[in-house]
């Protein structure tokens, strides 16, 4: 059995900070690449050394930013895939397996949170797709790849989640019980496909991506000013949190929900006439 207090001569002293977030030589599959918080993770990796493969549901996109990445010097390849589909993620795999023969780091970062007006008028059809695309997709890809880690010995799992599963509003009220879904589900497969594979989240507050065209702007800057950090991230703030996930510099974190928010989920609103929400 291990000593329980080690020495200081037991103590790795060849730990190098650079080589700590190190990708070389490594895999990352990403959904949701071809934006907002999922390329800046993209372009992360890439600048760390992985192979990168570019996952939306548009193949031309996927191309565009897969060509953009490797002009900036790193290794990218595209792959499009709708997340929401359990058939279609089984072709991803056996796509992105049958050309790179393996992956080590998955990024379940594609999600949507549509707009609606009365709790009443969410369909049928918008509740599943938010389901489909922020939780079964995640879900059923993490099954599919995290087996296969688990046989080839290691690997890196990074759900991202949002502040919106631990601070629901009215008007994200399926996207938020998807994301709280996450976030257990996160803590589930870390259990099921430990102690080789680690799976984490990222549960980002208000980024100033896509998403955030629809945020009514007067509203948000007035919210801001009650967040310790007072303002949005950008999609770039992402990437310490993502870089450190994947790479050894978390090779004792699983389970772990790693909260991106300039400290805001601790001044949102989650009910009363305070006006529209942010996710
Ligand atoms: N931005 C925020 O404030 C915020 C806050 C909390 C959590 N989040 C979470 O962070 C993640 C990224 O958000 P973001 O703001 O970067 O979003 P975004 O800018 O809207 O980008 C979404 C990405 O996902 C892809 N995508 C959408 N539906 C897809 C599907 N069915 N299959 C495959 N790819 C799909 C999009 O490409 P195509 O449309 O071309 O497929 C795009 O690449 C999401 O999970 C979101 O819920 C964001």
């Amino acid at each position: 059995m291990a000593a329980l207090h080690e020495s200081a001569d037991t103590v790795n002293s060849e730990l190098d900070a650079g080589r700590l977030f190190d990708l070389s030589g490594r895999v990352a599959v990403i959904t949701g690449a071809t934006r907002g918080l999922g390329l800046a993770m993209a372009r992360a990796f890439a600048r760390a050394g992985a192979q990168v493969v570019v996952v939306s549901r548009k193949a031309d996109v996927c191309a565009e930013v897969a060509a953009a990445l490797r002009a900036e010097g790193g290794k990218a390849a595209a792959c499009a895939c709708h997340v929401g589909r359990w058939d279609d993620l089984a072709t991803l795999v056996e796509d992105v397996y049958g050309e790179f023969a393996r992956v080590d780091v998955l990024v379940n970062n594609a999600g949507l949170s549509p707009v609606y007006g009365k709790l009443s008028e969410v369909t049928e059809e918008l509740f599943d797709k938010v389901i489909d695309v922020n939780l079964k997709g995640p879900f059923r890809l993490s099954a599919l790849v995290g087996e296969r880690m688990v046989a080839d010995g290691a690997g890196s799992i990074i759900n991202v989640s949002s502040t919106g599963a631990v601070r629901p509003t009215r008007d994200i009220v399926p996207y938020a019980a998807a994301k709280a879904g996450v976030n257990a589900m996160t803590v589930g497969l870390a259990h099921a496909l430990g102690p080789k594979v680690r799976v984490n989240a990222i549960m980002p507050g208000p980024f100033l991506t896509s998403i955030a065209r629809g945020w009514d702007m007067d509203t948000f800057a007035e919210r801001a000013r009650t967040f310790p950090l007072r303002r949005a991230g950008q999609a770039e703030e992402i990437a310490g949190a993502a870089l450190y996930l994947a790479s050894d510099a978390s090779s004792y974190t699983t389970g772990t929900i790693l909260t991106v928010d300039g400290g805001a989920q601790w001044s949102m609103a989650g009910t009363g006439d305070a006006g529209p929400q942010l996710s």
